[in-house]
């Protein structure tokens, strides 16, 4: 039997009298920076026309997406502290398939992205800024520091060439590297680490520096601005 006939016999008999639509595939959450978008794909034999339903179950079963024919829907204006069910389910005609469950912690399931890293190379020293990464969906300036109050910046460095890591932890928002050997090329990347968590963060791309001489004093500063590593 021809396989599009397949299709057809079980899309247009087999599914609506029994009733048994299959559920979407593949249902996942997508966090990162506490932007949080559920995703799947459509059931088995059915492409076009059907529709989905995504809800969020707290202490009541909300609607998030009603009848939409996207495979994803975006929840990231839950509140961050909720223990939430999410659940997704596909429609047809009168028909729709049972629900996927997943359980979602915003706060401990997201993904905490590289933060943004600026060095300066100045008198021997290499001077770090560091740019939490931002949350979407909340007023300006809010960060992950809003969210996780045990945030540290956890700095991995390096002589370009060489596997022997050091290591330096930062609360603030810059730290500064000393020690180093002038006249060196050094490379570092950084991650945000939640302490009480023990939740690590995504490193930044490596960034590599040069350093000055430390003995004579100032040397002008280079600036190195990392790529920002966002996330969609
Ligand atoms: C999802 O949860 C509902 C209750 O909310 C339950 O009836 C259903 O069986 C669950 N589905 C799966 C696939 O676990
Ligand atoms: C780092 O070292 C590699 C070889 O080990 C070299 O190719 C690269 O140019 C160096 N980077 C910088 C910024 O000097
Ligand atoms: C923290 O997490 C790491 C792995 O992510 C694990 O190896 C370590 O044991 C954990 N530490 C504590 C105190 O739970």
């Amino acid at each position: 039997m021809e396989r599009s006939f397949q299709l057809w016999l079980y899309s247009c008999f087999l599914i609506p009298v029994l009733g048994i639509l299959p559920e979407p595939k593949n249902v996942r959450m997508n966090s990162v920076n506490l932007k949080n978008i559920l995703q799947w794909e459509p059931p088995d034999f059915y492409k076009e026309n059907v529709t989905y339903t995504a809800q969020y179950i707290s202490d009541r079963t909300f609607d998030k997406c009603k009848n939409i024919i996207l495979t994803s829907c975006d929840f990231s204006d839950i509140s961050k502290y909720g223990n939430y069910i999410l659940r997704v389910r596909a429609e047809f005609e009168d028909d729709q398939s049972d629900w996927v469950n997943i359980t979602f912690c915003p706060l401990e399931d997201t993904t905490i992205g590289p933060p943004e890293v600026l060095v300066e190379s100045l008198t021997g020293s290499l001077h770090l800024h560091f740019s939490c990464p931002k949350v979407e969906n909340e007023p300006d300036m809010w960060t992950l520091k809003d969210y996780y109050y045990s945030w540290t910046y956890n700095v991995q460095y390096w002589e370009n060439g060489t596997n022997d890591k050091l290591e330096k932890n930062s609360i603030y928002d810059s730290e500064v590297l000393t020690d180093l050997n002038p006249q060196t090329v050094y490379c570092l990347q950084v991650q945000g680490f939640i302490t009480d968590k023990n939740k690590s963060g995504e490193w930044s791309q490596p960034i590599c520096v040069q350093t000055t001489d430390n003995v004579f004093g100032t040397a002008f500063p280079q600036h190195f601005i990392s790529l920002a590593s966002t996330f969609q």
